[in-house]
């Protein structure tokens, strides 16, 4: 069942999925390949194009980047690849039936809307949106579309997050108060955490500039911040967007947590004052309305406890590191017969999951209704950092974004 045929069957069935049971996956043939473009491959699109290269029965038939770099990358590694500058083209490909998207976080939105409006399912990197009115549009966009949408939040698809999930419904945890999570990385003396040197062959001749500004204030062509957008508010979250939404998404879907009511965040450019605008050291304060406090803190000089999340509970603890079991210890006042355990539950492939998700019609573990829950607490975060105050959700909905 190659070309028509199949793509007849899979708008039948996204059709058929709005209204009736979704079909089983069996109706597809054994030989039928899943068609995948991808716009913005870089340091992650070459890891996710390793990925999805990595399942059965997929074929990545385009991409497009507007770095001649990327590129060419792109069909070193894949010779059949067709490539683009400008992603537009690769969306109007009739036979491509997803696409996944790794651009930089400022042309998420942009990237996201116009994929859907194509009618192509998507695997959409998070942090998902850049701002809370772009995430309320794509949150919209998604529900309408009936596409499957998997975001780029690696956590929940692990083993730790089913038995935490299980663990907490057959309550071994109680009350739950208060989630700690750290993250923590170190560089060398004089290096900045996530500083990329810029290529020779990063030049306005090389590289669509304006399709990378995408709206932003034009000025002449700058290689630095093409390749170290991280750095910069008007690109970027900062660590909030990089790695907190991994986090808060685990968390919250943990918990079953709604939007946070407020947020606080403090700290500052402490650890390499390298002209960077995002703050390398951070405390994150998330207050929802379940009465749960969440902490999140961050920093780029010290990795001694890497990363995790500890959710601390009346009748026991759960603690996560991130692709460990979980872990789990009983409150002797609340569980005196308890018993300590570790978790079982397996690790899912999330490019996987996305792509199975594409034959059966099913929902992905990371729907845009978790990017979309995760990005409101880390906008809500920034927001509080800009402001240096506290801010509640109502208060962050009324604020028009600024680069
Ligand atoms: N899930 C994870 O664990 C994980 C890990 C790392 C990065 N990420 C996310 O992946 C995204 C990309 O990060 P990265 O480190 O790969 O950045 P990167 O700068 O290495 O790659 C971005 C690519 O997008 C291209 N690009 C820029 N503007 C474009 C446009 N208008 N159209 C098409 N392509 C365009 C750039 O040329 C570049 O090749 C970010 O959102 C980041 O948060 C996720």
């Amino acid at each position: 069942m190659r070309s028509q045929s199949r793509r007849t069957f899979l708008k039948q069935a996204a059709i058929g999925a709005a209204v009736l049971a979704y079909p089983s996956a069996t109706i597809l043939g054994a030989n039928d390949r899943v068609r995948i473009g991808m716009i913005g491959v870089g340091d992650r699109g070459n890891d996710l194009l390793d990925q999805v290269r990595k399942v059965s029965r997929v074929e990545l038939v385009a991409m497009a980047d507007v770095y001649s770099r990327r590129r060419d990358q792109a069909k070193s590694k894949v010779p059949s690849i067709q490539t683009f500058s400008d992603y537009r083209q690769l969306l109007d490909m009739k036979d491509i039936d997803g696409v996944i998207v790794a651009s930089p976080l400022h042309i998420h939105s942009r990237h996201f809307l116009d994929t859907l409006a194509a009618g192509k399912d998507l695997y959409a990197e998070k942090t998902m949106t850049w701002s809370i009115p772009e995430a309320d549009k794509c949150l919209a966009a998604a529900k309408d579309s009936n596409r499957v949408v998997q975001i780029g939040l690696q956590h929940e698809s692990t083993g730790a997050l089913t038995d935490a999930k299980q663990w907490i419904k057959e309550g071994w945890v109680g009350k739950v108060t208060h989630v700690e999570s750290w993250m923590s990385r170190n560089t060398p003396h004089g290096k900045g955490q996530w500083v990329r040197p810029v290529p020779s062959d990063c030049t306005a001749q090389n590289v669509d500039w304006s399709a990378f500004l995408n709206g932003r204030p034009d000025r002449p062509f700058d290689g630095f911040k093409l390749i170290n957008w991280r750095l910069f508010w008007e690109f970027s979250g900062g660590n909030c967007a990089e790695n907190m939404v991994h986090q808060i998404a685990w968390i919250m879907t943990a918990l079953d947590l709604p939007l946070p009511s407020a947020a606080y965040m403090s700290g500052g450019v402490f650890s390499e004052k390298d002209g960077r605008e995002v703050p390398d050291t951070i405390a994150v304060t998330l207050d929802f309305p379940k009465d749960i406090v969440v902490t999140w803190q961050s920093t780029f000089s010290n990795k001694h406890y890497d990363l995790g999340d500890r959710i601390l509970g009346s009748d026991g603890t759960l603690e996560h590191h991130f692709e460990e079991p979980l872990e789990y210890w009983p409150e002797k006042t609340n569980r005196p017969n308890g018993e300590s355990t570790k978790g079982k539950a397996p690790n899912q492939d999330h490019m996987k999951n996305w792509i199975d998700c594409m034959r059966t019609r099913g929902t992905p573990n990371a729907p845009a209704e978790i990017g979309y829950r995760s990005a409101i607490a880390v906008h809500m975060a920034n927001l509080s950092y800009k402001k240096k105050q506290r801010i509640t959700l109502e208060e962050a909905r009324a604020i028009t974004p600024e680069w």
